[in-house]
Order: structure tokens, then sequence, then C-alpha cells
């Protein structure tokens, strides 16, 4: 038997986002977003103002160290980087008519930096960064106004980088709003008072301000290539019983709904009778109708853990998960942040994804949040280093899957691990969490140099890229 391998010009990178590792929080005009008031990310509700511990506001400094971590994603022979343009920086409220021109020459300056190494950006418009006055005055994705906020944006965006930047993902893991309305909805009113039917609206606003920046952006250049961006989490029955497979076939359609409608432009039968049986009676214009027949061109999505589900609660024990938790496998093991780890759940996510949708997929999130140590190590530059052979393994195990999924004739465009260089963690707004093949001199506590040390992995992930993965 041959070893299956990945095809020529497959697109190997790292993904980033703005809030959790540009810092400069108010510099060049930046207004506020939602992050600079989320210090303990979503494990405790916002903060009134900013407060000193929120490690968000400095981040790793990218806004100023951009060209020197860019050089270091080069030597690791990245053909693409995936970051999000944080939308406060170029609208620092969000609802002016007129873009922060030092916010929009900041990322022509990261673009050059990439040009310069002949990597190929993949931006995301909308990473949980609604700018704060969005989330505070319309309650975010709840108003319909937001969609035009949005579609000035965007506009701006396409029209400015359009020409430079050909992968563009509308909203960072859109189905997150169903588990956590302000960091994926800008949405203020507190989760437990916010209404099914608020949620459900905002999602349709969502879901309509995605097709249109899709739109938008074929208008303004056809060859651009827009992306859906979902967070995967297949959810397997904990028994064979037909009762714990439907409670699993539920979760899964509350996650493909967004899947669906970005692919299909319309909104699936199961989903609305879910709309019925809460009571929710959605607003949809005709021309929302339209908008939505405006279908992306790949689909994208993040994968890190399954999780299992069954009909009797009394069976399975709650474990963790990214944004959403589910039932704990017993077959697994699990990361220090009890994140169940599957790689084989990667494989089945690539197939089932491409069967249902038959759109080119990428993989834009994936990697082992991690507590490292830094050691002193003579012959590493810097004369430190990670010895980070768990994350060796986690990411081997997870490519070696993918490379099955593509031998099984998925069509995927690339693969981009979380949080190549150490940044804020999106759960905790941890430093300690870390994902990186680059190591960041910065502590939880906010002290530190921000230096930056290669990791062992850092020299793993080189060769799987020069090899194109056979050295998997
Ligand atoms: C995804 C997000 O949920 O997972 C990222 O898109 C996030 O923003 C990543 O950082 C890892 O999660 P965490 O909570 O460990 O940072």
């Amino acid at each position: 038997m041959t070893t299956p391998t990945f095809p020529e010009g497959f697109l190997w990178g790292g993904a980033t986002a703005a809030n959790q590792f540009e810092g400069a929080y108010l510099t060049d005009g930046k207004g506020l977003s939602i992050q600079d008031l989320m210090p303990k990310g979503i494990t405790a509700p916002p903060t009134q103002e900013p407060t000193p511990d929120n490690l968000k506001h400095e981040g790793i400094d990218f806004y100023h160290r951009y060209a020197e971590d860019i050089a270091l994603f080069a030597e690791m022979g990245w053909g693409v980087f995936r970051f999000s343009i944080a939308w406060s920086r170029i609208f620092p409220n969000g609802d002016e008519e007129i873009p922060n021109e030092e916010g929009l020459a900041f990322y022509d300056r990261v673009l050059d930096e990439c040009e310069k190494h002949g990597i190929a950006p993949l931006v995301t418009i909308s990473h949980y960064e609604t700018p704060l006055h969005l989330a505070r005055e319309y309650d975010g994705w709840t108003d319909r106004r937001m969609i035009g906020f949005f579609e000035r944006y965007a506009r701006v965006l396409f029209e400015r980088y359009g020409h430079r930047v050909k992968y563009w993902l509308t909203f960072n893991e859109i189905n997150a709003v169903l588990h956590a309305p302000l960091m994926a909805g800008g949405i203020w009113t507190p989760k437990e008072e916010l209404s099914k039917q608020d949620l459900y609206q905002a999602i349709h606003h969502e879901l309509v301000a995605s097709a249109s920046a899709t739109r938008i952006a074929h208008e303004i250049d056809p060859d651009i290539m827009v992306g859906c961006m979902i967070i995967a989490m297949p959810t397997y029955p904990l028994t064979p019983d037909p009762q714990d497979v439907l409670v699993a076939r539920a979760i899964e359609h509350s996650n493909y709904t967004f899947g669906d409608v970005h692919c299909r432009g319309e909104y699936p039968g199961y989903f609305l009778r879910t709309l019925r049986e809460q009571g929710v009676e959605l607003e949809i214009t005709e021309e929302d109708r339209e908008t939505l027949t405006h279908t992306v061109d790949f689909v994208s999505f993040s994968y890190y853990v399954s999780i299992c589900a069954t009909a009797d609660p009394s069976k399975g024990e709650i474990g963790q998960g990214n944004i959403f938790a589910g039932v704990r496998n017993p077959t697994l093991k699990e990361s220090e942040w009890g994140w169940q780890i599957d790689p084989v759940g990667l494989r089945i996510v690539l197939n089932d994804y491409w069967e249902r949708w038959g759109k080119p997929l990428f993989i834009v999130e994936n990697g082992l949040g991690a507590k490292d140590e830094l050691v002193d190590d003579a012959g590493a530059d810097g004369g430190k280093t990670v010895h980070d052979d768990y994350r060796i393994a986690y990411l081997n195990d997870h490519l070696v899957q993918v490379r099955e999924a593509i031998a099984d004739g998925v069509n995927l465009l690339g693969y981009t691990s979380w949080g190549p260089i150490d940044l804020v963690s999106a759960s905790t707004a941890q430093m300690s969490k870390r994902y990186g093949f680059i190591y960041v001199d910065r502590h939880d506590d906010g002290s530190g140099t921000l230096d930056r040390y290669k990791k062992k992995s850092f020299a793993w992930y080189k060769n799987v890229i020069a090899t194109n993965g056979a050295s998997l």
C-alpha cells in the first residue's frame, strides 16, 4: 500500500486573531472592542471599563513586531498566514461613515511583509472583536442595522486589499454565537437574559451579513474566494441507543445549520422546526432571502475536540470543549484544559463536510493548548527552547488523519494551525495556555520580556512543510 500524500500547492501555515496578539489596543485611532472588557475571556462577565489585568491590551505586541514575526513564519516555509482585521481599528465605533486611515495603513504594512516572503494572506473579517460601541448601543447582532455596518466595513476591506488578498473568512466560528453571544455576536445582554427570539434573529442578521459580504467581494473581484468558518465538533452518540443517536444528531444539526445556509443559500427544514418548537418567528425579508443565495466558495473550520451525547444525562459526565462542551468520551485522553484529543475525529469531519457540502475545505485552526517550560539549551537560537514533544505528537497525529481524508477524496485547500506563536487564549484569556511553535516570554501576571524563542516543534513543522507532509 502506498502512503497517501498532500496535493501540490497545499497551503501550510498558521492562524491568529487580532485581539489575541496585536496589542496596541488604543494606538493609531483604534476604538475599544468587546475584548478590551473581557479580561477573563468567557469565564466571567465583562467589566464596565478596561482593566489593567487584561492581557489582550498588549497581547504579544504583534502590532510593533509584525515584521520580525512574519520573518519567523517565513522561516518555517509557510504558504499562508491567517490573521484577522480588528474592526475597531478600521471603524473605531463601528457605525462611522469614514474609516480610520491609520488602521488601514497598518494592514497594508502587514500585507507588504507577507508579499515580501511569498506568503498568501487568509483574512478573517470578524474574529470575536465587535467594536464595543456596537455591542453597548445596538446590542450587537440582535439589531438589523448591524448588517449595514458590516457591509460598509467589508466593502472597505475588499476595495483596499481585495487585489492582494484572495482568501477571506466572514465570521470566525459563526456557530459559537449559540453558546457565547457576547464574544461571537457582540450581544451585550447577558446570556441568561437573552431571549431565543433575539438570539435567533441575531444569527439571521449575521448569516445575511455574511452572504452580503460574499456578494460584495465577488462584485469587486470575481477571483476573491470567500469562506464561512465554523467550529467543527463531531458529536458521537454515547451508546448505540437510537435515542442517543437522535440527541447527537440534534447537536450536529445545530452546527450544520450555519454551513447549510452558507452553502445552500436557505434555511434547512430541521432548523425551521427548531424555531417553531421554540416559539421563534424570524423576521426575514424578501431581500434577505435573495442575499442568502450568495453562497460561499469554500468552507473553513476549527477542529480541536469531539464530544459525546446521550438522551440519559445520568449516563454521562460533562467534559470541557471549545466554547461549548458535551459528554466525555470514555475512550479518549484529554489536554491539560480538559479538551479531549481525537485525531480520527478530524478525518470524520473532513469526510462529513465534503460529502455534505461539496465545497473545498480549509482547516483554519487546530492545535494543542499546553503549559510549556522554557529551558536553557546552548544549541538553540537565543540559548533557550521548549521541548514540546506533546505538541508535535498532537499535530502529527492530526495531520496523519488529514492525509487519510485527502486519500478518501476530500478536497482540502490548506491547514493553518492555531496560535503558531503563543498568544492570549480566547476562552480563558490566559497566556499560559500556549499553542505556538514560537514561545513568547509573557505570563499570566503580565510580566515578561516579549522575546521570542523557537520551540522544538518549530523545526518539526518546518520539515513537515518542506516535505509537503511526507515526513509525518
Ligand atoms: C477558537 C478561536 O475557539 O479556538 C480562537 O477561534 C481560540 O480564537 C482557539 O483562541 C483556541 O481556544 P482557546 O480558548 O484555547 O484560546
